[in-house]
């Protein structure tokens, strides 16, 4: 029997492991996914628990994502570029981390527009958090031409200001003005999940027909901004994708084999209905 398991906290109301169970048993794998409600003081323990085998791999979610990195032997280069680690697995006697979020979102974004390659695509991220970061990190490296607006706009400088491809920041007035200027627009923040529920982080008077929306954000599964972007005719997408993938990247990371993601995203969206 594989043993893995999700640390964070809190974790009660994580869907993580009715999917990752879903995939299990569809790949006929035998393991177990459980939840590990970890304090601060427990991170190093808990990595100490796949440096024994005890564990077979682990994810990482709120808080842990950053805090985790010191205790691992190696880390991969994009979570390294993304500052995050949200994997984790032993390799020979190394425990190493990887970030599987960005990469499940491009996957999704990639599926949805029937597009192979980000390559030239333009793209306004709103947001400037960890969120952010994955998600410039991810589709620049692949030659997306990016533009960030933030609330906070120094936030934004600041994350622009870390890559090394260019990355255009503007107020967010002012990407409002021009948003028939970008092929794709993606809510990074948090503004939409349940407590928000009205609100929208940017007003779309001048989003151009052929513009898709999207949001990280999977409960609710449509938010007010991808309702307006819905009602206006656009396309949109929301973060049930991202979530799905990248718990099937990890689970390829862990065992070398492709779960069903369809089957798991059946299950993700009656957990959130
Ligand atoms: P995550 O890891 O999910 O990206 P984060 O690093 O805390 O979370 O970043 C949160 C992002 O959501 C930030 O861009 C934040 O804007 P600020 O930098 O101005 O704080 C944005 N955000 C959160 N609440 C917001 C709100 N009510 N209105 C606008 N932006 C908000």
């Amino acid at each position: 029997m594989k043993k893995f398991a999700l640390i964070g906290q809190p974790l009660s109301h994580s869907l993580s492991p009715s999917i990752h169970r879903a995939a299990y048993h569809h790949m006929q794998l035998l393991g177990r996914y459980e939840l590990l409600e970890t304090a601060a003081e427990q991170v190093e323990d808990v990595i100490e628990l796949v440096r024994t085998g005890e564990i077979d791999g682990l994810n990482v979610t709120i808080p842990h994502k950053v805090a985790v990195m010191p205790f691992l032997d190696a880390i991969d280069e994009d979570a390294i570029a993304i500052g995050a680690v949200n994997t984790i697995k032993k390799v020979g006697n190394q425990v190493i981390g990887y970030n599987t979020d960005a990469e499940g979102f491009k996957e999704s974004l990639l599926e949805r527009l029937h597009i192979n390659t980000v390559r030239e695509q333009r793209v306004l991220v709103i947001g400037a958090g960890g969120a952010a970061r994955a998600i410039v990190h991810t589709l620049g490296k692949d030659g997306a031409v990016l533009t960030i607006v933030n609330r906070t706009m120094s936030k934004a400088e600041d994350l622009a200001a870390m890559y090394p491809f260019d990355v255009t920041v503007l107020t967010i007035e002012a990407a409002e003005a021009m948003l028939n200027q970008f092929d794709i627009v993606i809510n990074t923040t948090s503004v939409g999940m349940s407590s928000f529920t009205n609100a929208s982080p940017i007003k779309l008077n001048q989003l151009a027909s052929s513009t898709l929306v999207c949001d990280l954000i999977y409960n609710p599964l449509e938010t007010t901004l991808l309702k307006e972007a819905k009602s206006r005719g656009n396309a949109t997408l929301n973060g049930v994708g991202m979530l799905v993938n990248q718990a099937a990247l990890a689970i390829e990371i862990w065992t070398g084999q492709k779960p069903n993601r369809k089957l798991m995203e059946v299950t993700l969206v009656s957990e959130v209905r």
